[in-house]
């Protein structure tokens, strides 16, 4: 199985304050991507494409290597990713959407996704059960209802498709369409997503408080 990626990191990253797009920021001295794109290649991946914010794209440049290509993201991660796909090798049959603010996503985890699409998963999300009692509050912020947790998941990236499945449901996604990730473009394409577990190392960096958890796991 011939597998691409497609790393978004075509993002602000606002809610980290940070001087520079989040895909740039720093771990132990390495932008995030970095970190995110080792771990793809470590766990299977053969080919990466990146979605940059257009104006970086030299900075993207100098921190990635030579192989790994480069294409200008859009305004909402769907469409960032929408634009990788387009660049993501016609010869992959397989296609990994991973997330650069997932910096520490363990290799293991890449392998599980890459297993399961190729004992015949068309679409493989990793995930981890819900921890915390789960609630549902009114506009007031009053708890209104709570939520069996049982059958509650996290869901993380890499998220990996049979290619052309995804092709397929990003192409008959409407243009406007802003979902948060790729397994739910390929739901509203009818397309059943199967679960792998995923790993509290591959944990989103999104707030100040995320980065240095990250640090800590690094300097361990
Ligand atoms: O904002 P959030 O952390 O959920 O973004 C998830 C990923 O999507 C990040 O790695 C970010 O860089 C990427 N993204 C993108 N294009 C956008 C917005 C976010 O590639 N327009």
């Amino acid at each position: 199985m011939h597998a691409a990626a497609i790393v978004a990191a075509a993002g602000s990253g606002s809610r980290l304050g940070a001087d520079r797009p989040k895909a740039l920021v720093p771990l132990a001295g390495r932008p995030l991507v970095c970190w995110a794109v080792d771990g793809l290649l470590a766990g299977g991946v053969t080919d990466v494409v990146v979605t940059v914010p257009p104006a970086e794209r030299d900075a993207f440049a100098a921190a990635l290597p030579a192989g790994v290509r480069l294409v200008d993201g859009g305004a909402t991660r769907t469409a960032s990713v929408r634009a990788g796909l387009a660049a993501a090798g016609p010869d992959a049959d397989a296609v990994l959407v991973h997330d650069a603010a997932r910096p520490l996503t363990p290799p293991d985890v890449v392998a599980r996704v890459l297993a399961a699409l190729a004992t015949g998963a068309r679409a493989v999300v990793p995930v981890l059960p819900v921890v915390d009692t789960t609630v549902v509050v009114d506009d007031d912020g009053v708890v209104a209802d709570a939520v069996p947790r049982a059958r509650l998941r996290r869901v993380q990236t890499p998220q990996g498709f049979d290619r052309a499945t995804l092709v397929a449901a990003y192409a008959a996604l409407d243009d406007a369409a802003e979902l948060t990730d790729d397994a739910a473009v390929v739901r509203a394409a009818g397309i059943p997503v199967s679960t792998v577990p995923g790993d509290e190392r591959a944990a989103k960096v999104t707030v100040p408080h995320d980065l240095t958890l990250a640090e800590l796991q690094v300097a361990r």
